[in-house]
């Protein structure tokens, strides 16, 4: 057994105040009621020397599992999420690795998964993007830590669609499309598809939240379809769209 890690609040101060570390007054006013646990400080502070990032801002969003910070590499504005090392419970993601070919041969152990988790999202940030889906570009991991491009304007980060304001019958389409391409082109399945994780910028949706995709030979992978095919098209249909979710279904899995 790997002892816990505990929650250890000094160790954000101590970075905050080191003349090393570089980020702006929102960061410092804003992260104090957040904890981090002293690895995931240690990680952050290896991550910002190794891809020399300006700066880390703001938290743009803070959940249970994760929070997402936005920072900026060469003049960039970037999304830096980091995985809570206390709160991601193994038992719940394993379903999502176990049975994914890319994870086959490796021995995860339990000190260890969450990083496992980031470059999963890694990875299908990545596939995705070669398939054409519009969704954050990935730029580097690093233990719990994921850097990808950021949604959104310099003032704001791109709403989730269930709080923008659109043609609902093109969003549909334009998502059962994304959800067709991340089938047959890219060969994963998000897995935790909803108005929660789709980001609506510029009149385009992007897909986002990927670490728990499966590739399309997982076991449960079409099981993992039916469920996003549903919370989609409930949430369509609540605006309005005529859809099905066995006309979703033929139409992601079709030739
Ligand atoms: N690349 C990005 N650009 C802009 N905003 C982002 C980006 N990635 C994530 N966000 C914002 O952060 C929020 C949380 O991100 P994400 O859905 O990936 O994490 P999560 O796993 O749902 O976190 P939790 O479940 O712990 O809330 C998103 O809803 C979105 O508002
Ligand atoms: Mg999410």
């Amino acid at each position: 057994m790997t002892k816990p890690v505990a929650n250890d609040p000094s160790a954000l101060t101590r970075l905050l105040n080191s003349d090393e570390f570089k980020f702006t007054e929102n960061f410092g006013r804003k992260t104090q009621s957040l904890v981090f646990d002293s690895r995931t400080i240690k990680a952050l502070y290896e991550f910002l020397v190794k891809y020399k990032i300006d700066y880390v801002d703001y938290p743009i969003s803070s959940g249970k599992e994760s929070v997402v910070f936005k920072a900026q590499l060469k003049g960039r504005p970037i999304a830096l999420k980091i995985y809570k090392m206390s709160t991601l419970k193994f038992q719940n993601i394993r379903i999502y690795i176990d049975g994914d070919y890319r994870f086959a041969k490796e021995r995860i152990s339990r000190s260890k998964f969450v990083y496992v988790w980031a470059r999963k999202e890694f990875s299908n940030l990545q596939s995705l993007t070669e398939a054409g889906v519009r969704c954050p570009v990935p730029i580097a991991f690093h233990k719990n830590l994921l850097a990808m491009s950021f949604i959104g304007t310099k003032q704001r980060a791109a709403p989730q669609i269930k709080d923008a304001v659109f043609d609902a019958s093109a969003v549909y389409r334009e998502v059962s499309e994304m959800m067709r391409n991340t089938y047959q082109k890219a060969g994963i399945v998000h897995a935790d598809l909803s108005e929660y994780n789709i980001l609506y910028y510029r009149k385009r949706s992007y897909f986002i939240d990927v670490a728990q995709g499966v590739t399309v030979q997982h076991p449960s992978a079409d099981i993992f379809l039916k469920r996003d095919i549903s919370n989609i098209t409930q949430f369509f249909i609540k605006k309005g769209v005529d859809c099905s979710t066995e006309d979703l279904y033929r139409y992601i899995k079709e030739d």
